[in-house]
């Protein structure tokens, strides 16, 4: 275990079994269509890898960076718009795959900027989701684990730009950030 965790949350294989079924299910729900699949930068890529190669459905990729404004462990502010995506999604059935659901201020955001631009509908899949901590009325479609309010890094997630390659999911020690 890397030395900044407190422990591991979330092992490889619960991981790979997880996202495996979670991806199973949304295969099921858009079989015979050809969803545009959004990944949110950075947190989600190594989800979004293993989790896009679960849908046997014709998928299209895109992706978008996002931030609120300012920084640290605590999600604050207004959306940034920091990367937008190549495809145009009016019409489009949409799935946006994020990595964690904290306020819930990313994803209400998001979700209504891609319905403004004509998308057919939206789907949220996410890998993990902090429901204690939410302050906007937003609740994922497909959600792989639920997990207590402490800070997690590890599989795609950060602490300040570290962490990401872990391959499975830690807690960080408070000390680290407090
Ligand atoms: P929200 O907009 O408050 O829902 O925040 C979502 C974003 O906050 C995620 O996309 C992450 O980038 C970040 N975040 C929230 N909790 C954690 C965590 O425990 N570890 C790493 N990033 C987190
Ligand atoms: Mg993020």
């Amino acid at each position: 275990m890397h030395q900044d965790l407190e422990r591991i949350l979330l092992t490889e294989e619960e991981l790979r079994a997880r996202v495996a079924a979670v991806g199973r299910e949304v295969d099921v729900r858009y079989h015979g269509r050809r969803p545009l699949v959004i990944g949110i930068l950075k947190g989600s890529i190594i989800f979004y890898a293993d989790f896009i190669r679960c849908l046997t459905c014709p998928v299209e990729l895109d992706f978008m960076a996002v931030s609120s404004y300012g920084s640290g462990t605590v999600s604050s502010g207004k959306l940034k718009i920091r990367k937008d995506l190549d495809r145009d999604v009016a019409g489009r059935d949409v799935i946006i795959v994020e990595d964690i659901i904290d306020s819930g201020f990313t994803l209400a955001n998001l979700r209504q900027l891609l319905l403004e631009r004509g998308a057919n509908s939206v789907a949220i899949v996410t890998l993990l989701n902090k429901a204690s901590r939410r302050e906007y009325d937003i609740s994922p479609d497909y959600n792989c684990f639920d997990i207590e309010d402490e800070f997690v890094v590890g599989y795609g997630l950060d602490q300040d730009e570290k962490y990401r390659n872990l391959p499975y999911i830690g807690i960080l020690k408070r000390a680290l950030y407090e």
